[in-house]
């Protein structure tokens, strides 16, 4: 079913440099029916196991969904989910017709079954955790549990931008992690984390919009200012 894509030389990503792809990490929600060779997909997958994990324990296990019948399954829950997130945008003021972020969004919902891949990172739970989960430290763990798949799911994301495949990171599905449990025939002792869409994308990679360093950093005190400096070139 994987066939190589037939794709313009242009829409190749020519830019390797790390902090390029790192500026223009967007979600890239408006994805091209196009199938991705699975070798792409192998490649982003063993990326993203690159990253770090609680331990080195390495409890991360995939699940690459690319039959129809299945993302058809993962959309629908999916939709149900997003029509919950709308109306709390919608309560906080953000609509499709004002928000950029949120028309992609809704655009996303609308057509989660048409990219041709649906990557779900997973955590494998072991017996231990259960007394972890249920002692005075619980909040904590679940925050190291969440940092043991996080940055396997980044570094994912960026090697997808750095291979020009367009990629989004969602979390709407582990909402109905029974459901989506009972799709992929997952085993009780794997947790869904996210669902990642892949595909070519339709519109162009461009800069991500963030909030200047010194608006959310302080130096060695909360609330004592963290200066704006002058850039620093890339080595
Ligand atoms: C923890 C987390 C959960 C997210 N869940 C969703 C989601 O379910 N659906 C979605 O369309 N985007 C989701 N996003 C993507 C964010 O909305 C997006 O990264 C943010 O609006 C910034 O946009 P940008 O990535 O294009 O710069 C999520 C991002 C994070 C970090």
């Amino acid at each position: 079913m994987f066939c190589s894509a037939q794709r313009e030389e242009e829409d190749i990503m020519a830019e390797t440099d790390l902090f390029d792809i790192m500026y223009s990490c967007r979600s890239m929600r408006r994805l091209r029916t196009d199938p991705v060779p699975l070798a792409l997909i192998y490649k982003v997958i063993e990326a993203g196991t690159q990253g770090p994990s609680g331990g080195g324990v390495q409890a991360w296990r995939f699940v690459v969904v690319t039959e129809q019948k299945v993302k058809e399954q993962i959309a629908e829950i999916y939709l149900r989910g997003w029509r919950m997130a709308e109306t709390n945008y919608a309560k906080a003021g953000l609509t499709p017709e004002n928000s950029k972020n949120v028309r992609a969004a809704a655009y996303l919902a609308e057509h989660l079954a048409a990219p041709p891949v649906l990557l779900i990172p997973c955590l494998r739970s072991r017996k231990s955790h259960e007394a972890r989960l249920n002692g005075p430290n619980r909040e904590t763990f679940l925050r190291i549990l969440g940092g043991s798949i996080y940055p396997a799911i980044q570094n994912i994301l960026l090697a997808c931008r750095a291979l020009g495949l367009g990629a989004s990171l969602t979390t709407i599905t582990t909402l109905y992690e029974d459901e989506m449990r009972q799709i992929l025939d997952l085993p009780e002792f794997l947790t869904t984390y996210a669902l990642i869409p892949i595909g070519y994308p339709k519109g162009k990679f461009g800069p991500v919009t963030r909030r200047p360093v010194e608006e959310v950093t302080w130096l060695n005190r909360y609330g004592e200012a963290f200066p704006q400096l002058p850039a620093v070139e890339n080595a």
